[in-house]
Parts: structure tokens; C-alpha cells; sequence
């Protein structure tokens, strides 16, 4: 029979890895081949500096069958990897976007989400907010920023006269990482072509990426977001005809934890408001 003390060992064990909720009354093994995750061997660019160390070094003890499976599986995640900015570039819309990720296995945040989390707000919005992942709220509701750090986030805009009706909201991958930890490089990476397409298909004025993951792996910089905040970047991929201008803030999650920062995000804010400003100021009538 179960111990107690076992009870409790199994308990806290679940907490460490980030189960923090009961979504049936049987468990679900949805992670049983995970742990012949490929070896990414080319260690890839993200963005721009920053370098990806293989988490798969081949064990000494791994048996010659298990290591083939494992190549073999390894050889075809890294055709999807390969393959994702091809499906990213075929889409032209967002909708084409979403149905693009609903059938692509590329990203292995997939196996433990509930749903895809891709976009809310308005599809020709000027101004893109890029989150870090949905958390567990979002991965039920299939919607970004819709727990605690969207109730803020919504404030902060209406702080500056927008709704989500007129941005749109994102994020750097889009399923829910486990334990609502931060995703890895290799789940951002496996992500990004998409990111990258949907800012190319939006065309927005402005891209504020919120936290540091997302302004890291959008801008291809490896300072921390308190340096990077207040700044403005140029986003730039090879089929955007001019770059977007970008302004990284801190995340809404990290402001509900910190608030002797509100005072810098909401100077922030006000250079997005400026910068909205002036661009409507400059545009053609
Ligand atoms: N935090 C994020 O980064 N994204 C969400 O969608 C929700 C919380």
C-alpha cells in the first residue's frame, strides 16, 4: 500500500513539474515519448547572438536500439523544425496562420497543452504585443493574456486609450508551457517562423515584445529586459519591405510581482502613445 509520506513525495514531485490541476479523473501519459526528444545537434541562431547548446548529449548508457529510434525520431523533428518556416511562409492570413499551427508537430509544447493559443484582438491592429506563453488560464480558453496578467495588460492599455479590440496579442510560443515555466530556446525557435510571419502578415507600426524571453528572441539581443525596455529596435525579416519599430516592456506578469516598476512601464507606455501619435500625425491624409 501507498505510504503516506509517499502520497506527499508523489505530490510534491507533481508540483515540481508544473501539474497544478486536475483535468480528468484518469491520468493521461501525453509525455511518454518525450524522452526521445531529438538531439539537436546544430546548436541554431536565435535571431541573431544567441546559441543553442544540444540539451540531448547521447548517454553512454543508451542501448544501440533506443539510440537508433532516437536518430530516427531526431532526423524527422528536425525536418519540421526545418520544414516550420516554409509552413509559416505559405500562410497569408492569420486564419491561414492558425490552421497552419493546429497541424503543426514541430513545437513539443503541443503534447502537454489542452489547446492552442495563437491570437487575440484585431487582425489589422497597429500595434503587436508579444507575450512569453500562455499560461494556464489561456491554455484553457485557447485565448493569450486572459488570467491575472491580462486583466492587467488591459489596463495598461485602456492607460493609454486602446482595448484589445484595436491591438493585437500574441506570444512567443503558443502552447502552454508546463508549470507555466519559461519556454526553452528550442520551443521558442520551433515557434518563431510563425511569429515571424504573423508580424509580417499583420504589418503592424509598432511590435512591443513583453519580457525579456520575448524581446530577446524577437530582436536578437541578449541584454535583460530592464536594459532593453525604454528603447526603441528595428524587427526586421527578409520579406518585410520596411522594419517595424519595437519597444520591449516588462511583462504584466512581472509588474503584478513587482510594482515599484509600474512607474517605468508606464512611462513605457506613454512612448507608445507618442510614437502612435506622431505616426498618425505624419501619415498621409
Ligand atoms: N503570459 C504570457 O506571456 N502570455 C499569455 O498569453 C498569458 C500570460
Amino acid at each position: 500500500m501507498t505510504s503516506h509520506i509517499q502520497l506527499r513525495s508523489i505530490l510534491e514531485w507533481h508540483q515540481l513539474v508544473g501539474v497544478d490541476e486536475t483535468i480528468t479523473s484518469k491520468p493521461v501519459n501525453r509525455v511518454s515519448d518525450l524522452e526521445l526528444q531529438p538531439p539537436l545537434d546544430t546548436p541554431i541562431n536565435l535571431k541573431s547572438s544567441v546559441s543553442v547548446e544540444s540539451p540531448f548529449a547521447k548517454s553512454k548508457t543508451t542501448s544501440p536500439d533506443s539510440r537508433k529510434k532516437a536518430e530516427l525520431i531526431s532526423k524527422s523533428s528536425r525536418d519540421t523544425l526545418q520544414s516550420a518556416p516554409d509552413i509559416a511562409a505559405s500562410a497569408n492570413s492569420v486564419e491561414d496562420l492558425r490552421i497552419a499551427l493546429e497541424n503543426f508537430d514541430g513545437c513539443t509544447l503541443k503534447k502537454t497543452a489542452t489547446n492552442l493559443v495563437f491570437v487575440d484582438g484585431n487582425d489589422s491592429a497597429e500595434i503587436l504585443f508579444i507575450g512569453e506563453g500562455p499560461g494556464a488560464e489561456e491554455d484553457r480558453r485557447g485565448r493569450p493574456f486572459v488570467g491575472p496578467s491580462g486583466i492587467l495588460l488591459e489596463k495598461m492599455l485602456a492607460s493609454i486609450g486602446l482595448t484589445r479590440s484595436n491591438v493585437l496579442i500574441s506570444n512567443t510560443v503558443f502552447w502552454r508551457p508546463p508549470g507555466n515555466r519559461t519556454p526553452t530556446p528550442q520551443e521558442i525557435i520551433a515557434c518563431l517562423p510563425f511569429v515571424e510571419r504573423l508580424v509580417e502578415i499583420v504589418k503592424p507600426k509598432i511590435l512591443v515584445p513583453l519580457g525579456g524571453a520575448a524581446a530577446k528572441s524577437l530582436l536578437g539581443e541578449t541584454q535583460g529586459i530592464g536594459r532593453l525596455r525604454g528603447r526603441w529596435f528595428e524587427f526586421k525579416t527578409p520579406n518585410l519591405l520596411c522594419p517595424v519599430i519595437s519597444t520591449p516592456m516588462f511583462h504584466p506578469a512581472y509588474l503584478l510581482r513587482t510594482s515599484t516598476q509600474k512607474r517605468a512601464a508606464w512611462n513605457d507606455l506613454r512612448l507608445v502613445r507618442k510614437k502612435l501619435d506622431e505616426m498618425q500625425l505624419d501619415a498621409p491624409a
